[in-house]
């Protein structure tokens, strides 16, 4: 067999050196990022001006101060100004890898010579079929239980995909149910089942959407029946009409809490027999449980028929069952994901997986506790400064100031301002998290992001 053009010139020693060479030379210069640092005073200036003109051309200005000199070191990262930031919340879960990381940029170089920027619908290279095929492995285990892997660009359009798929076959059920304070996705139908009046402020009501409450784990028993008895309620007043139930198994927007399995399968099994899909938003969880998949975290891969994900894996998709499988033109994109997304997604993963982040006492679980036991410790040193409850593996958060809305946006800059990158976060913003960097944090950065909570904590109560 003749050999391909592209395996010729990846393997061409010209290139092969080349290549060495870039990683040689953006590891040499990265690593001397190594703690936080405050703006350059001979910057600031340009730097306001720049903040000031992107203002003006999006129409509003960013949440934070924050534009990448487009240099990093595992989780400092270098902003234009010359600020070196130690992010913790890794653009709300996307720089898995942190910054630069070796890795990521070598995915970056053979995406380069690959030929394609974005692969599509009709222009689709093999990694495409790789990247598949491992997401549907891990979430498999062995079993062939998911059939399908859909990739897209967003976690929207990885929503939107599943919506229109759990329509499709459960036509012509035209509701959905959803957990209060959900999240979901800024598209108008997404609009309208993410549970904040602000975000579909003006828009058209598109999708019907009954809520009922989260799992609150301070009562266990309570929040299961309180959530049966508003399904049922839903169900009986609309029957036959609901053609899926959108869940997070982990609360993100809503503000890190996670459910639990007792409580999923008392609703799943609350549904037997209505033909409502069973959907799975892991747009935010992906890659921070104790598994990759938090459907397999709460052992529910028999019960949920369509999962999403995306942030961490930076391809988004949407995984389904073979019985929902849509008819020719449901689905169908004229970009799936760039290339080194795609080949960033099949580095991240393995990476994840090679890591050791998963498991009941992988890296993921260990990390949450290290960071844990700092907020622990720092809230009973300042009392009703901070409080938990605190979130699960890589999605960490804590209570500030009894969940004070001006308190906690306030601490979420002052947090940036003295070095640290977190988020606010809460159905009513209540809450300040962090998004791991699971690739590459150590439990030293963690002390060090609990230093920088330390010092701003005492700045703002005293
Ligand atoms: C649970 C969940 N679903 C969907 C989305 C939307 O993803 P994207 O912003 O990539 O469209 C998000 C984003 O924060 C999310 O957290």
């Amino acid at each position: 067999m003749s050999e391909l053009v592209s395996k010729k010139i990846a393997a061409d020693p010209r290139l092969v050196e080349a290549k060495s060479l870039i990683l040689q030379v953006v590891q040499e210069h990265a690593s001397s990022i190594v703690d936080v640092r405050p703006p350059a005073a001979e910057r600031v200036v340009d730097y306001q001006r720049l903040l000031n003109d992107y203002a003006a051309f999006r129409g509003g200005a960013l949440y934070f101060p924050y534009l990448s000199s487009g240099a990093g070191n595992g989780p400092f990262v270098e902003l234009a100004d010359g600020s070196v930031k130690l992010d913790m919340i890794t653009g709300i879960g996307v720089h898995g890898f942190g910054h630069c990381h070796p890795d990521l940029v070598a995915a970056g170089i053979d995406s380069a010579i690959s030929d394609t920027v974005m692969q599509g619908n009709l222009q689709t290279n093999t990694e495409s079929v790789d990247l598949s095929q491992l997401l549907l492995e891990l979430l498999n285990e062995g079993s062939d239980e998911y059939a399908h892997c859909f990739l897209s660009t967003s976690g929207a359009m990885a929503n939107e995909n599943a919506l229109k798929i759990a329509f499709q076959k459960n036509h012509p059920a035209n509701r959905i149910l959803a957990f209060k304070h959900c999240f979901a996705g800024r598209t108008l139908a997404l609009a309208q089942v993410t549970d904040k009046a602000a975000y579909r402020d003006g828009l058209p009501e598109t999708i019907q959407v009954d809520y009922l409450p989260f799992y609150d784990q301070t009562r266990h028993e309570q929040s299961i029946q309180s959530a049966v008895s508003h399904l049922e309620s839903h169900l009986s007043r609309h029957p036959g009409k609901h053609a899926a139930f959108w869940m997070e198994l982990v609360q993100g927007e809503g503000g890190y809490y996670p459910g639990h399995r007792e409580f999923f399968m008392a609703l799943i099994e609350a549904l037997k027999g209505q033909n409502c899909a069973i959907i799975a938003d892991e747009v935010q969880t992906f890659g921070r449980t104790t598994s990759p998949y938090a459907t397999q975290h709460f052992e529910l891969q028999s019960e949920i028929d369509i999962i999403t994900i995306g942030k961490i894996s930076q391809v988004c998709a949407t995984l389904f069952k073979s019985d929902y499988n849509p008819r020719p033109g449901l689905i169908s994109q004229t970009f799936t994901g760039s290339t080194w997304a795609i080949n960033a997604a099949r580095a991240i993963i393995r990476g994840l997986m090679e890591r050791g982040n998963f498991g009941a006492e992988g890296l993921n679980v260990n990390l949450h506790r290290h960071f844990e036991n700092h907020l622990k410790r720092i809230g009973e040193s300042y009392p009703n400064t901070i409080s938990g409850p605190y979130g699960i593996g890589g999605m960490v958060a804590f209570t500030p100031f009894g969940g004070n809305a001006e308190k906690a946006k306030a601490m979420c800059h002052a947090l940036f301002d003295a070095g640290l990158m977190s988020f606010i976060a809460g159905g009513k913003i209540s809450r300040i998290r962090f998004l791991l960097p699971l690739g590459v944090v150590t439990t030293q950065h963690i002390d060090r992001a609990a230093e920088i909570i330390e010092e701003v904590v005492q700045a703002m109560s005293s």
